[in-house]
Formats: C-alpha cells, structure tokens, sequence
C-alpha cells in the first residue's frame, strides 16, 4: 500500500521525472523510520551518529537527483505541469524560489504524500475487512467509475459520496495525527484556561473525534454520520484530523482524493477479510502517529 501511495504522491509532485526520483523517495520514508526507532543512548543533536549520517547521505542523494531536474526544466523553460513545475514559478507571495529553498522544502513535502497517508490507509482496508457491508456499499458506488483508472475526473470523485464519507469516519475514530502541537507566543485566554507565553498546548484530535458532545456515540463506526439527508457531505462536529489554522495540512485534498479513489477501487475489485491468526494491534508514537502494527488481510477477487 505504501508503494502505491508513494507513486502517486511522486507523481503528483514530479510527474514524467517521477521515476529518477522515487527509489529516493523510498530510502527518505526509512530514513524517518529508521530514526524513530528508541535508542539505548540519546546523543546530543551535533553527534554524527551511523543513523544521523545515514540520514544525511540519504537526504543528499534525493537533493542530487532533483538538482539535475530543476536545472533542466528551468533552463527549457518547459517548467512542468506539477507541484515542482508550481515551485520554480514566481509567486505572488515569495517570487522566485531560489534552487536551494526548493531543494530544502521538497524532501519533506515528498515523503509527506505518502507517509501518513499510509497509516490512514491501514485503518481503512481494516474497516473495509470489518464491515462488510459498508464495503459493498463503497463498491456499488465505485462502479460508475471509469475502467481505466488514468480516466478519473474531479466529476467521478465528487460522486463517490458514501466513500468521502467513510474515509472520514476511518480518520475521525482513528486520526493518524493524533496529537498537535502550537507554542503561545504570547499570554493568551483560551475559554477558561490562561496560556503562559512560551507554553507548548497539546490538542489530542483522537479524543475530541471521541467526545459524545461532538459525535454521537462516538465509538460506535458509522459513515453515515458524515452524510446529510439528502445523501450529500455533512459536518458532523470536530474533525481535527488535518489540524487546523495556518498551520493545517496542505494536502488535505489530496490525501481525501487519492484515500478516496484507493478505497473505491480496493472495495470494487477485492472482498477484503481478516484471516485466522493474531488480531492486529496499532502503535502509537509521538513522531509516527497512530498506525495499525501487525496488520493482515486476505483479499479474494469480487464475483
Ligand atoms: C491522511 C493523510 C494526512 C493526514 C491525516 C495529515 C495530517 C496533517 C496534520 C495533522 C498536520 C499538522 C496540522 C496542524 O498542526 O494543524 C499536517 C501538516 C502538513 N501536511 Fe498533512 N496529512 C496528510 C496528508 C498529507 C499530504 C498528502 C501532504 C502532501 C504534500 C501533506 C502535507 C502537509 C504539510 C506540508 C504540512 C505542514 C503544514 C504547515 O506546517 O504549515 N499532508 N498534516
């Protein structure tokens, strides 16, 4: 699942240059994974550690090969149709990057289009396993969809309402952000609460997605929440799975594109279930967020 996601997430950013640059994109996402991992010893940030220089070596060898491209394109004047072809245009608020901001900028947005999309996609295969007639529901739906994939409009995804609707069901119970971070800059009121200056304030997504005054028994899995009466996208109550303000994501939609089309087309081809053995578990860390471990599925073709 990952693999896929990261093609498409490269692709998205790269277009025809995706394939230089996704093995790259690949050995950035273990990088990360490689660093979260607990270390007996907890050595100040200036110590080159083997992780640390892998990390770095890891980081120059993405730069390395995106430099080629940038100075391709902008030396062609064919700047591409993609993010990157996006960031070497001026733009009213920064004019011109200059290569190195690009260069800076690039390895974390790439590993971002597929790294929590990942873990979102974990919970939802799961649910589809679970709740099979939510699944078929999302199949009926996926069936006015195109037979070529590459054929998909805004129009086909707008459509797929029950969908949109169970992707955020997936990531209200089981936000992969489960915890934001801000700093107050300065004293600040927040209801009855005084925020000293320089404080950290934590918002746990996870437990407001599961507080009764927000959600209707929260606990209990039901898309359908997030549909009005007439069948079109409601707002229930919080949904702070994309954070919010300023700072909130920037790929909120195209997470909720490419999780969409994912679950229509998975739920269309495969009945998914969960095969004898161990129930799976999920992990729950500060850095990598909430993820499900040890998960297996059994996927049979749909009749
Ligand atoms: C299910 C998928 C995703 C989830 C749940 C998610 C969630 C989040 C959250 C919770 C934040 C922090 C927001 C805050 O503190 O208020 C964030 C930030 C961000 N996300 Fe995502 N994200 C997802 C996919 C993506 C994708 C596909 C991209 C594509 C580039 C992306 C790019 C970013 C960026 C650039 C930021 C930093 C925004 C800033 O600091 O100004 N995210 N995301």
């Amino acid at each position: 699942m990952r693999h896929a996601l990261a093609e498409i997430g490269v692709s998205y950013l790269f277009s025809e240059d995706a394939p230089a640059l996704l093995p790259h994109a690949a050995q950035l996402f273990l990088v990360r994974e490689v660093l979260v991992h607990p270390s007996r010893w907890v050595w100040p940030r200036w110590v080159p550690t083997p992780t640390r220089r892998y990390r770095t070596r890891q980081q120059v060898a993405f730069t390395d090969a995106l430099r080629p491209v940038i100075r391709r394109r902008r030396s062609s004047g064919r700047l591409g149709d993609d993010v990157l072809g996006q960031m070497l245009r001026p733009s009213p608020r920064y004019g011109l990057l200059p290569e190195e901001a690009i260069l800076d900028s690039l390895p974390g947005i790439t590993v971002a289009t597929f790294e929590t999309p990942s873990r979102a996609a974990g919970w939802i295969l799961l649910h589809l396993a679970r709740h099979p007639q939510a699944a078929s529901r999302v199949a009926a739906e996926a069936a006015s969809l195109p037979a070529d994939p590459a054929s998909t409009t805004s129009a086909h995804l707008g459509s797929l309402q029950y969908t949109q609707a169970l992707v955020s069901e997936v990531l209200r119970m089981y936000p992969p952000s489960w915890l934001l971070a801000r700093r107050a800059p300065r004293q600040t009121q927040l209801g009855d609460y005084t925020i000293d200056a320089g404080s950290t304030v934590l918002v746990c997504p996870y437990t407001a997605h599961r507080d009764a005054r927000e959600h209707a028994d929260p606990d209990r899995f039901m898309p359908e929440r997030w549909l009005d009466d007439s069948g079109s996208l409601a707002k229930p109550g919080a949904f702070l799975s994309f954070g919010t303000g300023p700072h909130g994501c920037e790929g909120t939609a195209l997470a909720m594109a490419v999780l969409t089309l994912l679950t229509a087309q998975t739920a269309c081809r495969y009945h998914l279930s969960e095969p004898p053995g161990p129930e799976p578990g999920y992990q729950v860390t500060t850095l990598e967020g909430l993820a499900t471990a040890g998960l297996r599925l059994r996927a049979t073709a749909r009749g």
